[in-house]
């Protein structure tokens, strides 16, 4: 039984659909079992990270889990969901652990680089025995969400960072290697620092957007300053709003494409405008 955390999310979820696919029985986690539409072979659980109580009943039986956490840096002391997350895997017994992280893990000496250290360090922790990979992946394509609602409003998209490069991932791609990490014992001790296949800025991003639904749509560019009261506004304490300006604005790691995705899967990794053929549905107007 393999239990996936964050099972409604982009990348839990079509980690799901593969492992079930390929006949894994799966046990996906999320705070609304009632509303989770799953595919066969899946059993929705309830867990939620805030209650490590919950945890151990979705734990059980599990061989292997997918760990991810949703907290905020800074929304705790210290990143108390991956910790909550590892000590069940580690009383269940659970042998293979893949956990979610970001790019770079822990590498730097800001808010942001110690909260995600702590975090790799609670699955890492040779005290639980979790034989764990991790994934480091860059920036998601499934941001582009984020514009959902502007483009089945009308054709403008005003977005911060318009200029800022990334290497985009697709989750689909860091999916599929989680599944290979949970299936096999190839990936134990292993740190996958992980990109999509090109370099593209928000503004590129928007544009093969558009092709793909076939519509003019525009870019309003919002200044740094508002992207700035925006996190301050969603509750981020103001040494991680800095921290993610200075990370945002002043380094182009993320621009970097990677040849991780190629060599774990034999193939390419897949391209913003595939992501973006794949999930037009969510831009396009409700009739
Ligand atoms: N977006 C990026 O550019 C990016 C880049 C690098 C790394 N990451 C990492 O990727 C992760 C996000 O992955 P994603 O995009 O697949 O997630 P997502 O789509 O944002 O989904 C969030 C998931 O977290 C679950 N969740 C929220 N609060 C929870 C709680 N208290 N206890 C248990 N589960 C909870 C939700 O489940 P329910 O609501 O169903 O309970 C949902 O499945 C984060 O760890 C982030 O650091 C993101």
């Amino acid at each position: 039984m393999i239990l996936v955390t964050g099972a409604t999310g982009h990348v839990g979820n079509e980690l799901v659909r593969r492992l079930t696919a390929a006949g894994e029985p799966v046990r996906a986690m999320t705070r609304r079992p009632a509303e989770a539409r799953l595919p066969e072979g899946a059993t929705a659980v309830y867990g939620d990270a805030d209650d490590p109580a919950s945890l151990a009943a979705a734990f059980t039986g599990v061989t292997g889990a997918f760990l991810m956490s949703a907290q905020g840096v800074g929304a705790a002391d210290g990143p108390t969901h991956d910790r909550a997350l590892a000590e069940a895997a580690a009383r269940a017994g659970v042998r293979r652990v893949v956990k979610l992280s970001v790019l770079d893990g822990g590498a730097g000496s800001d808010v942001i680089a110690r909260w995600h250290a702590a975090a790799e360090a609670a699955v890492t922790d040779p005290s639980y025995g979790l034989a764990w990979t991790l994934l480091r992946p860059g920036r998601f394509m499934s941001n582009a969400l984020q514009w959902a609602g502007q483009l089945r409003a009308g054709d403008e998209v005003s977005t911060p960072f318009a200029d800022r490069p990334a290497a985009s991932v697709d989750p689909a791609d860091l999916a599929e290697i989680a599944a290979i990490a949970l299936t096999t014992d190839e990936h134990g001790g292993a740190t996958h620092e992980l990109s999509g296949p090109q370099t593209l800025t928000p503004a590129e991003e928007l544009r093969i957007l558009g092709e793909t639904l076939g519509r003019a749509v525009r870019l309003r560019p919002l200044p740094d300053d508002v992207a700035r009261t925006g996190m301050s506004r969603y509750g981020f304490p103001p040494e991680v709003v800095d921290a993610i300006m200075h990370r945002t604005l002043n380094s182009d790691r993320g621009a970097e494409v990677l040849p991780t995705v190629e060599k774990l899967l034999g193939r390419p990794a897949r391209t913003f405008a595939q992501w973006a053929g794949e999930h037009a549905d969510a831009f396009t107007p409700r009739s």
